[in-house]
């Protein structure tokens, strides 16, 4: 079963593809120039137009993978790979080094799902029932999808405008594109519950512009995007590829890895009270694909770390601590503004005892020190919740063979 609070990252098997540090290419390296198309199946010999040495920094510092292909060029080792500044051909996606990417790319796409498949239709009947759900609850619902609806944008924003140029790896590259995609879907999901549950589109999607605790949030996470944003910003020196990994951090274990758990736990718990049933399920399964990203961002934040022990320094540990620290204040602050009283069986002191809980998984899973030794996990069903595959039994809809990535079939 797979299960978010029991996962820990496969350290040996991330650290047996550490390996060596990248080969630097050859110091000296001939650029020429391909044949005119015409004569491409003629065996013409490339006529080399100019010569000039590369200086690694320089030539890390550039390298996206859209630079000059080099006709004749050293064919790539697997030993060339790395995470961040490498300076080895990163349109190759084989031969892998780092299998734990390619995996989870694998695991993401055996998961798809899309959210018209799944039945809205008591949801819709629950919502326009006067009497169907309190206001409190209300509040709940509409406020996790103003959240929800615009964060899965900025986290697809960071990953494609900011994070994807920098990370040099195709096989990372390759899970980051299927884990734009999930972004997507996510962002599609949020939309059609607002469609389906006839909401004021204008008021959800503005919440993170109207909403204090929700803007808080996002504007925390939008400062890395937009420093890694910068056209002038590059990785390559200790002090921007501290920035790049504190950008990972910051995305992985604080948007990802703490800021959606009050939403979950919240639009979960509807489901386990039989309401809001189709929003619920929507949550199930963007909860599994977030527990997925999670994992694969804890494996390269380590990888990174293994490539680059000098990175790891006692003033950065205390940065990030505080980073967690300044994450966790801020979601306690939208538990306590999504639920300003107690409903459907949470209060915000479980929250508060919560975020700490996971706070802790985060930084042991990075290699920080757990700063609450004393919390525990106050929703320990939350686990249950990234099973899809056994039978649900508190879902009105049951959902057969997710992993066929076809048409799914109902009961
Ligand atoms: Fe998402
Ligand atoms: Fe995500």
């Amino acid at each position: 079963m797979l299960s978010f609070e029991d996962f820990t990252p496969d350290q040996s098997k991330s650290n047996s593809t550490a390996a060596a540090p990248a080969a630097p290419i050859q110091q000296t390296q001939t650029i020429t120039q391909l044949p005119p198309a015409a004569a491409v199946k003629k065996p013409v010999v490339p006529q080399q137009v100019e010569t000039i040495s590369f200086v690694p920094e320089e030539v890390g510092a550039g390298v996206t993978g859209v630079e000059e292909i080099n006709f004749n060029a050293k064919r790539l080792k697997v030993d060339d790979k790395r995470i961040i500044n490498c300076r080895a051909d990163l349109n190759q996606l084989v031969p892998f080094k780092y299998e734990w990417a390619w995996q989870k790319y694998l695991d993401g796409c055996a998961n798809h799902w899309m959210p018209q498949e799944i039945s809205m239709a008591r949801d819709i009947a629950l919502w326009k029932d006067p009497k169907g759900l309190s206001d409190d609850e209300r509040l709940i619902v509409k406020r996790n999808l103003g959240f929800f609806s615009t964060a899965d944008s900025l986290v697809a924003n960071n990953l494609v405008l900011a994070l994807y140029r920098h990370i040099t790896n195709p096989e990372c590259r390759q899970y980051l594109l299927r884990q734009s995609f999930e972004e997507a879907v996510h962002t599609h999901a949020y939309q059609y519950i607002v469609e389906s549950l006839g909401l004021d589109e204008g008021e959800i999607f503005n919440m993170y512009r109207e909403v204090p605790s929700i803007h808080n949030k996002d504007a925390f996470e939008l400062e890395f995007t937009q420093e890694l944003a910068d056209p002038n910003f590059n990785t390559g020196t200790p002090e921007t590829d501290q920035r790049f990994l504190r950008n990972l951090i910051a995305y992985y274990c604080i948007m990802e890895g703490l800021f959606f758990y009050v939403g979950f736990v919240q639009m979960l718990s509807f489901g386990r009270q039989n309401k809001m049933t189709g929003s619920s399920e929507q949550f199930q399964y963007i909860l599994r694909d977030e527990s997925m990203h999670l994992n694969f961002g804890i494996d390269m934040i380590n990888q990174i770390k293994a490539e680059n022990p000098h990175l790891w320094t006692p003033e950065f540990e205390k940065e990030l601590i505080a980073l967690f620290e300044r994450g966790l204040d801020l979601e306690y602050a939208y538990a306590e503004a999504t639920m300003p009283r107690g409903v459907l069986g949470l209060n915000s002191a479980m929250f508060s005892e919560y975020l700490r809980y996971i706070a802790n998984r985060r930084m042991k899973q990075i290699g920080l020190p757990e700063q609450y030794p004393t919390a525990k996990n106050p929703f320990p069903w939350m686990s249950e919740m990234l099973d899809l595959k056994k039978e649900k039994n508190f879902f009105e809809t049951r959902v057969i063979d997710y992993q066929t990535g076809g048409a799914l079939s109902w009961e």
